[in-house]
């Protein structure tokens, strides 16, 4: 179904691999579109409950936007390119299905960002983050500027995209940029449990998460009032509150019209 990418789906988890190891699952054209149609995918398809984006192979997660497509771009091209990176990597941050990276190696570059744009990252042991743009006379154009800021703040941000230096799996753990670190063999048994716990949880409550969060320093406050009161009455809530004063596990069967 689609030429760079992998796709499966067991238990409600979707797990989209970024298939062309030979270069690193480096993004090209053909790549960032079809993460659009497979956000589609993700969109429309009521089976999938939450996924999980990794990379082909155990060297790399994504070794950045494809360097071979920069060559010879005007100033107008290049600010297309950053704005298809950025629209993508917006859908996966506001997707009301939560969205894990599994970083399985080198995320540099756009596939540092890729994984940024994520709700929140687990990596192996043998991953590595960076920004090396700099190496190439440019900056980050996907979101990296500023996701990488709120993630690990300013001056670990700068050093960082100013160095085009790599940090590993164990300082990537220390700034906060990833949650937790696995073994490769564990990296995906890693992921799967904690969607498991997610899984078991109210959809509608987890969009409204997404929203909330979404929204620090952009009227937040006021958007989790919103997302706080969509969530009454849903059935998931009239659940989750009948199971609690009833002193039973709630069974969320997330029929809720979107929140
Ligand atoms: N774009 C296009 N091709 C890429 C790529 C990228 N971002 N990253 C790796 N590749 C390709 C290499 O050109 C090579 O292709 P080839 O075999 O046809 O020559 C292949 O992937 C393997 O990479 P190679 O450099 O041989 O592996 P390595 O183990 O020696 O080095 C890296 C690994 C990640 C350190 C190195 O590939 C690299 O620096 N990549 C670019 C990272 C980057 O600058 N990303 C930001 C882009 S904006």
């Amino acid at each position: 179904m689609y030429n760079t990418l992998l796709t499966t789906l067991k238990d409600g988890i979707f797990t989209i691999t970024i298939n062309r190891p030979e270069k690193l699952n480096a993004l090209n054209k053909e790549v960032m579109s079809e993460l659009n149609s497979v956000l589609d995918e993700v969109a429309d398809n009521n089976e999938i409950q939450s996924v999980i984006i990794t990379g082909s192979g155990s060297k790399a997660f994504v070794a950045g936007a494809d360097i071979s497509e920069f060559k010879g771009l005007s100033i107008a091209e290049g600010k297309a390119i950053a704005k298809v990176g950025q629209d993508t990597f917006f859908r996966i941050e506001n997707s009301r299905k939560p969205i894990i990276a599994c970083v399985n190696g080198f995320a540099l570059g756009g596939g540092c960002e890729l994984a940024m744009s994520c709700h929140f990252r687990i990596a192996t042991d043998n991953a590595k983050f960076g920004q090396p743009e700099i190496n190439l006379g440019i900056i980050p154009g996907y979101g990296g500027t500023q996701r990488l800021v709120q993630l690990i703040g300013k001056g670990r941000a700068m050093e960082m995209i100013m160095t085009g230096s790599m940090i590993d799996a164990s300082t990537a753990l220390s700034y906060g940029l990833v949650n937790k670190v696995a073994s490769q063999e564990l990296l995906m048994e890693t992921a799967i449990d904690i969607l498991n716990t997610i899984n078991s949880k109210a959809a509608s409550a987890l969009s409204a998460t997404i929203q909330a969060v979404n929204s620090f320093g952009n009227n937040g406050y006021e958007k989790e009032t919103e997302a706080f009161g969509n969530c009454f009455n849903t059935p998931e809530m009239i659940e989750g509150v009948s199971a609690f004063l009833e002193k039973r596990k709630p069974k969320f069967k997330n029929i809720s019209t979107k929140i």
